[in-house]
């Protein structure tokens, strides 16, 4: 589903192409890409050469004069809402603050709303332009590494719940286009970088073996810097996660194997209020090494895998155990309580990603709560 393309306005990119029919769609990804934002996005405008774009206070100091000058070039006139940074933005208060400001710019149906930020931005400009007029148009230029890996494909859009939690309230919208620039990953604070590492290995350890031995060796280059190390890591996820969206777009089934690592992670969100004690990407870091733990005590993979696991999570210095989140942590009871609060949470029964082996996993709720207990229990002991 990929290619390379270098053609001229447009810039050198790789193509993710993916295919779900009337709502098929491009990821491009490559060096510069906010800068050329306009010669890609000009083929979705009509007449009215003009885009709305949503953003962030952070994005906006860094790049938001080059994503004017780059859509200024396809003489592209362009209206910004820059809303605060950070997890809380993405509530009722901000999307009616976006759903009305787009209002107020006469955005219409045949218009293309633009989310330029990381994951809040995406999902709460992505919310905002499904309900809009019943639906427009909208692109993702994904800032964060956790964006353009996970959450700018796929159409999963939304705000979080203030009473029950995350992402409760949303939308499948898939984007019309999605511009990943690997240059702009290079502004991002390392912990934020490796933050979205927790994504990246979180797709070999899925579905791709190759793909993990691949980070086994150049992981510490790409955390190191290396653009074509990250550009071919960023492929990589988006191919893969592209693939396994086309198979289940509204994650009846195979789509769950995305959250990997995302049951324990959850519960540690919820135990650390949000805060910047755990960022997401961290959790799910740990959240794969906790599911390989729990896969090898189950018997289902090998006892080498979770070392395996690790020793790549470390070699990429990402958080890997539960001893390197600040602060104290709730019992394993109390832990395994959140979980059952989670979303994914399926008949009232714990939903799992668990692992026959390194790239091989598969969605289960046949788990014993005193396996879960025993694992979180032992990964508390060495706190
Ligand atoms: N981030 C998981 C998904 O898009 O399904």
């Amino acid at each position: 589903m990929s290619d390379i393309r270098s053609l001229g306005a447009l810039g050198t990119f790789q193509t993710v192409h993916v295919p779900l029919g009337d709502r098929a769609y491009d990821v491009r990804i490559g060096e510069g890409l906010v800068a050329l934002a306009g010669a890609h996005i000009a083929p979705l405008l009509g007449k009215k050469k003009r885009v709305c774009v949503i953003t962030e206070e952070n994005v906006a100091a860094l790049h938001l004069d080059t994503l004017r000058g780059g859509l200024a070039a396809a003489g592209i006139e362009m209206e910004a809402l820059v809303l605060p940074a950070g997890e809380s933005t993405k509530c009722w208060a901000e999307l009616n603050k976006s759903v009305e400001w787009l209002l107020a710019q006469k955005v219409e149906r045949k218009d293309v709303v633009v989310a330029f930020g990381g994951g809040v931005i995406g999902d709460l400009a992505g919310f905002a332009a499904s309900i809009l007029r019943r639906g427009v148009r909208f692109v993702q230029i994904p800032t964060s590494l956790l964006a353009q890996v996970d959450s700018s494909v796929g159409g999963k859009t939304g705000i979080n719940s203030p009473a029950a939690g995350k992402n409760l309230i949303g939308a499948f919208h898939q984007p019309s286009l999605v511009l990943a620039d690997v240059s702009v990953l290079g502004t991002l604070t390392s912990r934020d970088f490796l933050s979205g590492c927790g994504e990246v290995v979180k797709y070999g350890m899925l579905g791709d073996e190759a793909f993990f031995e691949w980070l086994e060796a150049n992981g510490p280059l790409m955390a190191a810097g290396d653009v074509a190390a990250r550009t071919y890591a960023v492929k990589r996820s988006v191919e893969m996660k592209a693939e396994i969206v086309v198979r289940d777009e509204t994650e009846q089934g195979d789509r769950a194997l995305l959250n990997l690592g995302h049951t324990f992670c959850h519960a540690l969100e919820a135990a650390t209020g949000y805060s910047d004690r755990l960022f997401h990407g961290e959790g799910v870091a740990i959240g794969c090494a906790l599911a390989y733990e729990l896969s090898a005590r189950l018997g289902l993979c090998s006892q080498e895998a979770p070392s395996r696991v690790r020793a790549q999570i470390k070699a990429m210095g990402m958080k890997c155990d539960l001893k390197d989140i600040e602060g104290d942590l709730p019992s394993a009871e109390a832990l395994v309580d959140l979980m059952a609060q989670d979303k994914k949470v399926l008949d009232g029964q714990l939903r799992f990603i668990l692992a026959r082996s390194i790239g091989e996993s598969f969605v289960t709720s046949d788990v014993p709560r005193e396996a879960v207990l025993s694992v979180i229990e032992d990964a508390l002991r060495e706190c």
